[in-house]
């Protein structure tokens, strides 16, 4: 039998995963599902009819970085809301934002390199990075520090190996929105050590407090910016992303898509040419929507003394386990009493004693999750009483 290669094998089970292939074996209706991130409204009937009408054409393997008159248009939309005009050449379609970082992740470390990921972050990072033998870095999102990153403290980690680092803004788990100042000085530390900067902005139309900032202006050469389709429109199925790079970068990736994926399906990328150029008052009206279940999960909680994190943006909101709780043994016991949530432990350290819920549940199942989350607290102290380890 051949030996698994050392980077598979060191790559972790998504612990989000788990909690979510838990759920699913229960009955049906059992359990209230709060532990993915994915928007519980429908895709728009327009994107749904541009999918059916492509399908019924010619479908064929299109261009590995995507179909032309996508790219144009993604580029456009780039444009606007980073303010970056960015070419043709510079924009790379992938299956979904997480298709695009591994490929950006592929064409930059070699084994032995380092990348720079929050902690909390969602998980798919580190294990793009030790699929590539690359070291994950975390650094720390503290709570101390409105869960936002530390630019001075990030500097001091990066070194000669380090080749990458992540920003996630809007972040998942956390729901906070890093600011321009920030983000600036983010990008400048980048610069300065030769690192390339992976800006994942899939949130960038999620946010309630404040305004977005994209990182890709600040430093064309060196940020590359990531969005998705996915949860904006509804479209987590139909695994649509596209991305910018600076020019050095570009022609790689796009390279690299061949080996990947060698084209995406055409329906979904009509679907996504309907999206990205019809239609928008969806969008504000789902905004609007996860901030009435953002605030009304938060009153919720404080009805029994917890006080969450406020998110910004994003869809997720981090639940508090009593101090030194296990999210993970926490999680799973909960999958038995009725609710599924993600266990922070999923995201690293900092957030372990958190679970973290999807807003983008719907608001009945978010009522009726979190009330069964306040029971579970109650007789459990939080969690405290499952023991640890
Ligand atoms: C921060 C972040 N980046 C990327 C993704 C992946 O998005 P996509 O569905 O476009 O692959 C997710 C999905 O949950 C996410 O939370």
């Amino acid at each position: 039998m051949t030996a698994l290669s050392a980077n598979a094998a060191a790559v972790p089970h998504s612990g989000i995963r788990e909690i979510v292939d838990l759920a699913s074996v229960q009955k049906p209706g059992d359990v209230i599902h709060l532990e993915i991130g994915e928007p519980s409204a429908r895709t728009p009937a327009h994107i749904v009819a541009a999918a059916v009408a492509a399908a019924e054409g010619r479908t064929g393997y299109t261009s590995s970085a995507g179909i032309r008159e996508l790219r144009e248009i993604a580029s456009a939309r780039i444009a606007r809301v980073t303010g970056l005009p960015v070419s043709l050449e510079q924009v790379v379609i992938g299956q979904g934002a997480v298709q695009l970082l591994s490929a950006a992740m592929a064409a930059l470390v070699a084994p032995g390199d380092e990348v720079l990921i929050p902690d909390p972050a969602w998980p798919n990072y580190e294990m793009q990075a030790l699929l590539y033998g690359a070291r994950p870095v975390r650094y720390p999102l503290r709570p101390e520090n409105g869960f936002l990153p530390d630019p001075a403290e990030i500097e001091a980690l990066m070194g000669p190996r380090t080749r990458v680092l992540i920003v996630n803004s809007p972040s998942n788990p956390t729901g906070k929105v890093v600011d321009r100042l920030t983000a600036e000085q983010l990008v400048r530390a980048a610069e300065r050590h030769g690192v390339t900067v992976f800006s994942d902005e899939v949130y960038d139309e999620i946010v309630f407090n404040g305004a977005h900032v994209s990182l890709a202006a600040m430093a064309p050469q060196s940020v590359v910016s990531i969005f998705s389709l996915s949860k904006t429109y509804s479209m987590t199925g139909w695994r649509v992303g596209y991305a910018a790079f600076p020019h050095w970068l570009a022609g790689t990736v796009a390279k690299l898509q061949e080996t990947f994926i060698s084209s995406l399906p055409v329906a979904s990328q009509a679907a996504a040419m309907a999206a990205l150029t019809g239609p928008t008052d969806f969008i504000a009206a789902n905004l609007a929507d996860y901030r009435t279940r953002r605030d009304s999960v938060l009153a919720d909680l404080s009805a029994i003394g917890l006080v969450a994190p406020i998110p910004a943006g994003a869809f997720y909101l981090l639940a508090p386990l009593a101090d030194g709780a296990d999210s993970r043994r926490s999680a799973i016991d909960l999958v038995n009493h009725g609710v599924s949530m993600a266990p922070g432990t999923a995201f690293g350290q900092i957030a372990r004693s958190f679970l973290r819920i999807s807003l983008a549940s719907s608001a009945e199942d978010l009522a009726e999750g979190v009330r069964r989350y306040r029971d579970w607290f109650e007789t459990t102290e939080g969690g405290l009483a499952l023991g640890n380890g």
